[in-house]
């Protein structure tokens, strides 16, 4: 059966140790580090170039081809299409934003803007939990959790119901956009607000799975990670099978980094891209753990051999500290990203940068997006928000064609926005105007 060509393996090449598809595991069981999902490629019936995905577009009446996971089901082929979840994820568009690249001093067609947002739960995260929940079928697993900054819970609710799973969600206290809970409480999610933050319900939520046998989604989970390697297939789709010079996106737990390396690595190593784009990665200034190690402390790839005391001394300083992520954008305040290592070897493929952006940046970044009819979240923002120092420090040329990934929907946090439309200090922002219920004066203020 060609899917059993698909495996998992530790990323550490000193381990190395290999584990059939049908397992659930979110970390190796001999040195508990990250899993990859693996393919026997020269086994399996992969396209001999990119634009005969174009043709399954034809056929969209069929619902794995109207997926914009599913369609390069070649690409990700762990499971067999009967176990196949799809709820019509990964309609989503690149833009190109002459308007907006006007503003930042680029060229006029070199900018565009992954809009994530259009996914059925809002945010990139349907993309990842279309492949979970498929190896969660084939597996038979009958419940699952995460721990989330929201968008995760709120696409993981959506799928776990769609395929009649139980959901278990765990989510920090006070640290959750309504938009995001909103959509867990409606979607039936058990709920469970833990009294700390993102990284202790990570640490709580994979205890309890490991104790209870509960199905991980969170991107521990090497399947889920597959799925978010489409966000790149769609944007070379979009550019007519072109590689961008750069891809610039948000970074959190770091999952979409490292699946955004993983995409790119595959293709090349499958001759079906020629180079391989660069990678900016964007932390949060309150939440800069991979900016901290890898710009100041110099954490690297190194072929494999990361430098796990690096990273373990600075979480204990972290823990002397006391220390506490805090950014206006939720969703990447994340101080321990579980895919740190993954991230890194993401950005030794892709030549890539990190760079970290204030709340300030953010938010202005996040009204400029919204201005051209594309409105995100503030994590999605923070994108735009680090373009504007690679632009000015050099690092990406004003006539470089550039991707930035919208995570996630404007909607998912109405309150960041409307707090900063409503202060009239800040340079984008669009208050209301006050007037009287009188005809007349609104008609001379119209007029003025
Ligand atoms: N953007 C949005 C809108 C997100 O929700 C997240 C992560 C990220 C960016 C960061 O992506 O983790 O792949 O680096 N949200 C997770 C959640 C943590 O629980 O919803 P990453």
């Amino acid at each position: 059966m060609k899917e059993a060509q698909a495996y998992q393996k530790c990323i550490n090449p000193r381990c190395g140790a290999e584990f059939d598809r049908m397992e659930i595991l979110f970390e190796c069981p001999r040195c508990g580090d990250l899993l990859d999902v693996c393919y026997r490629w020269d086994k399996l019936p992969v396209p001999k170039k990119l634009s005969d995905f174009s043709k399954k577009w034809a056929d969209r009446q069929n619902p794995l081809n109207f997926s914009g996971v599913w369609r390069f089901g070649e690409l990700l082929p762990f499971c067999e299409e009967k176990y196949r979840v799809t709820i019509g994820e990964g309609q989503t568009v690149l833009q190109p934003c002459c308007g907006l690249a006007a503003e930042l001093g680029m060229r006029p067609n070199v900018l565009y803007l992954q809009y994530e947002g259009l996914n059925p739960s809002g945010s990139f995260k349907d993309n990842g939990m279309a492949a979970a929940y498929s190896h969660a079928r084939m597996v038979g697993a009958t419940a699952s959790a995460c721990a989330s900054t929201g968008n995760t819970s709120a696409s993981m609710a959506l799928y776990s119901h769609s395929c009649g799973l139980k959901a278990t969600v765990f989510i920090g206290e006070g640290k959750i956009a309504f938009g995001k809970l909103s959509q867990a409480m409606d979607y039936g999610a058990y709920t469970l607000q833990i009294a700390g933050d993102f990284d202790d319900c990570m640490r709580q939520v994979q205890e309890v799975c490991r104790q209870l046998k509960i199905y991980l989604v969170n991107s521990l989970n090497p399947f889920r990670l597959e799925g978010q390697k489409t966000i790149m297939y769609r944007i070379l789709e979009q550019m007519g099978w072109e590689v961008p010079d750069w891809i610039v996106v948000p970074g959190g737990n770091l999952g979409n980094s490292s699946s955004f390396g993983k995409a790119f690595a595959e293709l090349k190593e499958l001759g079906l891209i020629e180079r391989i784009p660069r990678l900016a990665v964007i932390n949060a200034s309150g939440a800069d753990t991979l900016s901290e190690l890898y710009n100041e402390r110099g954490l690297r790839w190194n072929g494999g051999h990361v430098d796990q005391e690096l990273i373990a001394d600075y979480y204990s300083e972290l823990d002397a500290k006391h220390y506490r992520p805090n950014t206006i954008a939720s969703a990447i305040e994340i101080s321990r990203p579980v895919n740190l290592k993954k991230c890194v070897r993401a950005l030794d493929v892709c030549n890539g940068v990190v760079r970290t952006v204030s709340d300030e940046e953010i938010l202005d970044a996040k009204a400029q997006i919204g201005k051209y009819g594309l409105g995100c979240e503030p994590a999605s923002a923070a994108t735009v928000a680090g373009l504007k120092h690679l632009l000015a420090d050099g690092t990406i040329g004003r006539d470089e064609r550039v991707v930035c990934v919208l995570t996630g929907h404007l909607l998912k946090d109405p309150n960041a926005t409307v707090n900063y439309h409503s202060q009239m200090k800040r340079p984008f922002s669009n208050p209301p105007v006050q007037v009287p219920n009188d005809l007349e004066k609104i008609i001379a203020l119209m007029k003025a």
